[in-house]
């Protein structure tokens, strides 16, 4: 689409046809109404980043694993960073993708559930790409880390194919094998940090995910599991 609202509320749309097959890719180059986590907007320049949703059916997921999909597609823009620009790049719990402490990549991953079925899930991504000037300090792109320009079309076909691959290990059950791949390029993993935890102020260190998705960080004294709006990364 030249322009949409919103490429995951499109997706979510098209995806309600039948006929709307399972890799169905929406992607705009001036997305007006982005969404973001926890109810944010997503705002980037038009013509400079990859904003795109893909439609997936996962129905082979319980409802419980669904957290498998977060790993599926943070991973296949890891990859895309690391193996393929050869550039160092982590995932933040949930599913942000850093650079040099910096978030170049956003998604929201929306699931549908019917019964114990996920009958669709939408996988946004908003990956930052040619755009230089961030309206937070906390952003960057790949053009500002690498200092170069990218061809968005070639971008995301190697996106896509990074996709599938990820997406065709969890098809074939490689559960293990995903998360041992996520847990080893956590952001924070393995380093004393601080954290907001209800109001206070704690430090602890990151030491993976549980089966849930949740994520786990070593106090010393115990471990403890957190869900998305029970923990803030502090420094
Ligand atoms: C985040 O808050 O980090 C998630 C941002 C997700 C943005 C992408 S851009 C393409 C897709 N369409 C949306 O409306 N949001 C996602």
């Amino acid at each position: 689409m030249p322009e949409c609202h919103s490429t995951n509320d499109l997706a979510a749309q098209i995806v309600r046809q039948p006929s709307t097959n399972e890799g169905t890719v929406v992607i705009t180059d001036k997305q007006t109404m982005g969404r973001g986590q926890r109810g944010n907007y997503w705002r980037t320049e038009p013509g400079k980043n990859l904003t795109f949703s893909v439609v997936l059916k996962p129905a082979f997921v319980e409802p419980k694993n669904q957290f498998l999909l977060t790993m599926v597609i943070s991973l296949a823009v890891h990859d895309l960073i690391q193996s393929g620009l050869n550039c160092a790049a982590f995932i933040k719990w949930p599913n942000d993708i850093m650079i040099e402490r910096k978030k170049v990549c956003g998604i929201l991953i929306e699931n549908q559930l019917k019964g114990n079925e996920i009958t669709h899930s939408i996988a946004g991504i908003g990956l930052n790409v040619n755009q230089k000037h961030f309206e937070f300090p906390s952003a960057t792109s790949l053009a500002q880390v690498l200092n170069k320009q990218f061809y968005l079309p070639s971008l995301v076909d190697d996106l896509l194919e990074n996709i599938e691959a990820r997406y065709l290990m969890l098809r074939s059950g490689k559960f293990t094998e995903l998360k041992a791949a996520y847990v080893s390029v956590l952001y924070w993993k393995g380093e004393p940090h601080t954290f907001s935890i209800q109001g206070l102020t704690l430090k602890g260190i990151i030491s993976g995910v549980d089966a849930a998705g949740k994520l786990l960080i070593d106090f010393g004294e115990r471990e403890r599991a957190f869900d998305i709006k029970e923990v803030e990364y502090l420094e």
